[in-house]
């Protein structure tokens, strides 16, 4: 999909868009109150808790915590990525996307219509080499080679494995009768062209593998050779529309198979996905004779909160994880767990499975190494931790792979565990001080009932005033997080993000700002408050609360940055200016 979708366009499409209308196209809701509500889509239920807020154009499941804007909905109930959700969405108010820097509305939809004959053809040729296994003299041959190789009829059905004649030009002639066809065959590397400019097919005399992408498409083929005699596999080589990085053997099929998916497994082979599934393990999927791409891991952690990475036990296995954790590292997110399983000597998981069966596999997933364990082990395999030299060594290493992993909760546990390994005792010590004292200075309780009962810390308070009214932010410019600089009081900086937000786009409104923070970190932190009410009522205003909220939040700034200071003052790394500073604060408090 060629260039980026404007900012502009995103926020107009949910500006025209109503979530109740679009969810009710897709799932039939009734009004309750303010709201409407369904059983939800997301998880099985026999009460409605899925509820869509037309004021907030937003939805909520009480019993699964599904929730989103219009966008997400698409994504979540239609099985799309963030850009084929934008697509549905203008599809379905009538208007095109545009892409900044793309081709002319003509060339692109030109290219469309390439694309679609392109799909169009793809399937015919996989449903061809289907044909071919039950109708071919040499098709018997073929299905004895699968039978050999324990693939039950029903997984070679549900996989379309089919077989590419010996014939020079079998699929070459079926489909290539005009010379415009040839070349679309060519580009699509179905057939090639020798130097003499003779065309013949591609694969010939192989087991076939047809490769769908995450929509279902054909867009390439993996043909296996049944006897020796190589190459093994031979691939379809990229073409315009199949790029190996994005994607992955399998995928559809687990999707298809699994409403939600629980777990995902990446292992190396076609056989490993079709014999996993056969025993039931259908959420596997294969890389295409790549290593493991930063864009497979981000579609695999998209897709569900668990993915176990299965290796050769050998060296070469464990490079190959190490390279898929430092690819995993900076798309990393709290309620995604990455394993890792590394297989005995000699097998691989179509072997194994059919050892073990199911369930014993299965266990086998359940005590695969967890990525802090896999991390830590590799890394102090490379350095020695006795010395402090070694430390530093080691400390140097971990240093900028840390730095790559987004702020989460993973991400400070294995700080945590690198400080532990290589703090010197003295140190460690002193940290674990210095944070106590911290705990100990939590924000006062505020007096209001209201705000207590709810637990509404002025951050999270003032984060939710502004995705309910933005207005506010520039209603009171005076109030502005940002004149606090960086202290560590949690989500201080999130909410100096959302206030910059605000007073810079006057015009949006809780779904605008919900989007700005798509696939950030703190996206997921936003939408749990939309979903609390707020504390509101005829003797709460917004607008008091609001400015009641920051003035608490001066005030947990004064002690926290006065606990800070204290902090230096006794580690001795406080400045002159910073113990005037230090002064003026104990005095204001
Ligand atoms: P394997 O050699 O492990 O194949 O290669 P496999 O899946 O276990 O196949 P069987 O069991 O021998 O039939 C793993 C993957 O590496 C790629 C293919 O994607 C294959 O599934 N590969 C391997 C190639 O692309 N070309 C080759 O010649 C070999
Ligand atoms: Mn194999």
């Amino acid at each position: 999909m060629a260039g980026l979708i404007p900012r502009d366009f995103i926020d107009d499409l949910l500006a025209r868009t109503d979530i109740v209308e679009l969810v009710d196209s897709r799932v039939r809701l009734k009004k309750a109150g303010r709201n409407y509500q369904a059983c939800c889509p997301f998880h099985n239920e026999k009460s409605p808790s899925f509820t869509v807020s037309q004021d907030k154009q937003f939805y909520h499941c009480f019993g699964c915590g599904a929730h989103g804007n219009a966008i997400s909905f698409l994504m979540e109930y239609d099985r799309l990525e963030f850009p084929e959700a934008i697509e549905e969405l203008a599809r379905y108010q009538g208007v095109e996307v545009p892409r900044e820097q793309g081709n002319s509305p003509q060339q692109s939809k030109e290219k469309r219509q390439q694309q679609e004959n392109d799909y169009e053809l793809m399937e015919k040729v996989a449903r061809f080499f289907v044909h071919q296994l039950k109708h071919h003299s040499n098709g018997s041959q073929a299905i004895d080679y699968l039978k050999q190789r324990g693939l039950s009829g029903d997984i070679v059905k549900q996989f379309n494995i089919g077989y590419a004649p010996s014939d020079w030009d079998a699929a070459l002639k079926t489909f290539g009768r005009t010379p415009a066809l040839q070349q679309q065959l060519l580009d699509l590397k179905v057939i090639s062209e020798n130097e003499q400019r003779r065309r013949f097919d591609f694969f010939r005399d192989r087991i076939m593998f047809p490769i769908r992408d995450r929509r279902g498409r054909v867009v390439g083929f993996g043909g296996r050779v049944m006897g020796d005699g190589g190459p093994k596999y031979l691939n379809s080589p990229e073409t315009r529309i199949f790029h190996k990085g994005h994607e992955l053997y399998g995928f559809y099929q687990a999707r298809q198979a699994n409403r939600k998916l629980e777990r995902l497994m990446i292992v190396e082979g076609y056989m490993d996905v079709v014999a996993l599934a056969q025993f039931g393990i259908d959420y596997a999927v294969a890389s295409l004779g790549t290593a493991t791409t930063a864009e497979h891991i981000q579609l695999l952690f998209r897709a569900a909160p668990q993915l176990v990475c299965c290796y050769d036990g050998d060296r070469a296995g464990r490079d190959a994880a190490w390279r898929a954790l430092e690819n995993a590292l900076p798309y990393l997110k709290d309620g995604v767990e990455m394993k890792f399983l590394f297989l005995p000597d000699g097998e691989d998981p179509d072997t194994l499975v059919r050892k073990l069966g199911k369930e014993a596999f299965e266990q086998q997933l359940e005590s695969a190494v967890p990525l802090s364990k896999f991390f830590f082990d590799s890394l102090m395999s490379r350095h020695h931790t006795k010395s402090n030299e070694g430390k530093a060594a080691l400390k140097a290493e971990a240093m900028p792979l840390l730095a790559s992993i987004p702020e989460c909760t993973q991400k400070k546990m294995l700080e945590d565990q690198l400080n532990e390994y290589t703090l010197e005792d003295k140190n460690l010590r002193l940290k674990r001080e210095i944070e106590e004292a911290f705990q100990r200075h939590k924000p006062r309780q505020v007096d209001n009932q209201l705000l207590s009962k709810h637990s509404w810390t002025p951050i999270r308070l003032l984060l939710r005033l502004l995705l309910e009214e933005p207005s506010l932010a520039a209603k009171y410019p005076e109030l502005a997080p940002s004149a606090l600089g960086k202290v560590p009081i949690s989500g201080l900086d999130v909410l100096q993000q959302v206030h910059e937000d605000c007073l810079a786009n006057p015009h949006y409104k809780t779904p605008h700002l919900l989007e700005r923070f798509r696939g950030h970190k703190i996206q997921e932190s936003l939408s749990k408050l939309m979903t609390m009410d707020l504390p509101v009522d005829d003797s709460n205003p917004l607008e008091d609360l609001y400015r009641d909220g920051f003035d608490r939040l001066i005030n947990l700034y004064l002690q926290t940055r006065c606990d800070e200071l204290l902090a230096k003052a006794r580690l001795g790394t406080i400045s002159m200016e910073e113990k005037r500073e230090l002064n003026n604060l104990m005095r204001d408090l």
